[in-house]
């Protein structure tokens, strides 16, 4: 599909006020507000206003932002877990995983996101080991590495799909295939490419995968999801776990703990109502928008930046190549949060990690966006790290 730069943005920008003040270039974060989703606060605030504790309500919105969720990352509504955060959704994974005879070992890729590494080390007094599968000099992570870290003994690999440090992507499916030969679990971190290219749970191969709405889904902080294969939600009972995970929840029983037969068990207490609002809207807003429509215009964007860089005498961390990069675009800096200040200062919002630059752009950002980025650039190349 060929993609005109200027027509997505131009159809779209409109609704995010942002705008209007900054070159927003930051969704790896937190993605823009857009008018829906300040609506959804609104009507949130007005049916609480109205109706007092319309809980029957809100529990059909956790129901249909199940439903939502399901349908973007091609799951069922079964295998879909509402939690608050990715911590939580892998936190009851960890809690309840019970790995086969022998198997001990968590497999945990350099690329991580700092709470999946920790929850898997938190499993150590349990009795777990953990081995890490570092990168290259490079900034990527050979699958080699993976076919060296894996064997029998290993229970589970966890993998993220784009790295928030560094913005190199995995081969999720290659690691699955390998993980599945040897008999071990495949969990997926997907925040950093959920929203800004298609994810789908069927052809990643993978048997648990972990996001939330808040970056390039456009919904905001307190809504996580956690998919669990079907076949798989039999295996695990969460011991971190809650009346909403439980088989009936209006049962009230104190006496046992019986977790409900779909992936709702990987939840807990009272849903997250205001961002499940927020999640449903944006999350339509951007299937409205086009995901993988956006995919293409973020790659055409990312490829000025990286041909700009280029003119700069830098060279982003995060690799060209499609298949090994999504919509984050990582620049290594002498000086980091000076970096990001002087953007700031001119009003280009950015954000950072390590050494590194993050210019995350999305469907509502243009080529100017990546230029106004290039300009401030141009004027602190003392700031960059030669290529
Ligand atoms: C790759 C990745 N995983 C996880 C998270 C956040 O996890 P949680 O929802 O537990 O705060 C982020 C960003 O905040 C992320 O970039």
């Amino acid at each position: 599909m060929a993609v005109d730069v200027a027509s997505l943005p131009g159809r779209i920008r409109h609704r995010f006020p942002v705008f209007g003040q900054r070159v927003y270039i930051n969704s790896c974060s937190q993605g823009a507000l857009s008018d829906s989703v300040r609506e959804a606060y609104g009507r949130y605030l007005a049916d609480w206003d109205e109706y007092g504790a319309p809980w029957e309500y809100w529990v059909e919105q956790l129901e249909a932002v199940r439903g939502t969720v399901a349908r973007l990352i091609n799951a069922d509504e079964d295998e879909v877990a509402i939690t608050t955060s990715v911590s939580a959704g892998v936190s009851a994974l960890a809690s309840g995983l019970r790995p086969g005879e022998g198997r001990d070992k968590i497999v945990v890729s350099d690329f991580e996101f700092p709470t999946i590494g920790q929850i898997w080390h938190a499993q150590e007094r349990r009795g777990v080991r953990v081995e890490h599968v570092p990168a290259e000099a490079d900034g990527t992570i050979p699958l080699e590495r993976f076919e060296a870290a894996i064997d029998e003994q290993t229970a589970l690999v966890a993998v993220t799909h784009v790295c928030f440090r560094n913005g190199s992507r995995l081969d999720v499916e290659a690691v699955a295939r390998i993980a599945h030969e040897r008999g071990a679990l495949v969990l997926v971190d997907a925040y950093q490419t959920v929203g800004s290219l298609p994810v789908d749970v069927g052809a990643l191969g993978c048997d648990f995968l972990a996001a939330g709405v808040l970056k390039y889904l456009l919904g905001s902080a307190g809504l996580g999801f956690f998919f669990c294969r079907r076949a798989l939600v039999q295996e695990v009972e969460p011991s971190a776990t809650g009346w909403f995970a439980d088989r009936d929840i209006f049962e009230m029983d104190i006496h046992d703990y019986s977790p409900a037969p779909t992936a709702r068990r990987f939840e807990a207490g009272t849903p997250p109502v205001p961002p499940i609002y927020a999640a449903i809207a944006g999350v339509e807003l951007m299937q409205e928008i086009g995901i993988a429509e956006t995919e293409a215009h973020v790659r055409e964007l990312n490829a000025l930046l990286h041909d700009g860089l280029e003119e700069l005498g830098t060279r982003a961390v995060t690799p060209r190549a499609p298949e090994r990069s999504g919509a984050l675009v990582c620049i290594p800096s002498t000086d980091v949060n000076v970096l990001v200040a002087a953007l700031a200062a001119e009003d280009v919002v950015t954000s950072s990690r390590d050494d590194n630059l993050r210019i995350s752009a999305h469907c509502y950002n243009t080529a100017d966006d990546v230029r106004a980025v290039l300009d401030v650039l141009a004027r602190n190349r003392g700031l960059l790290k030669p290529a």
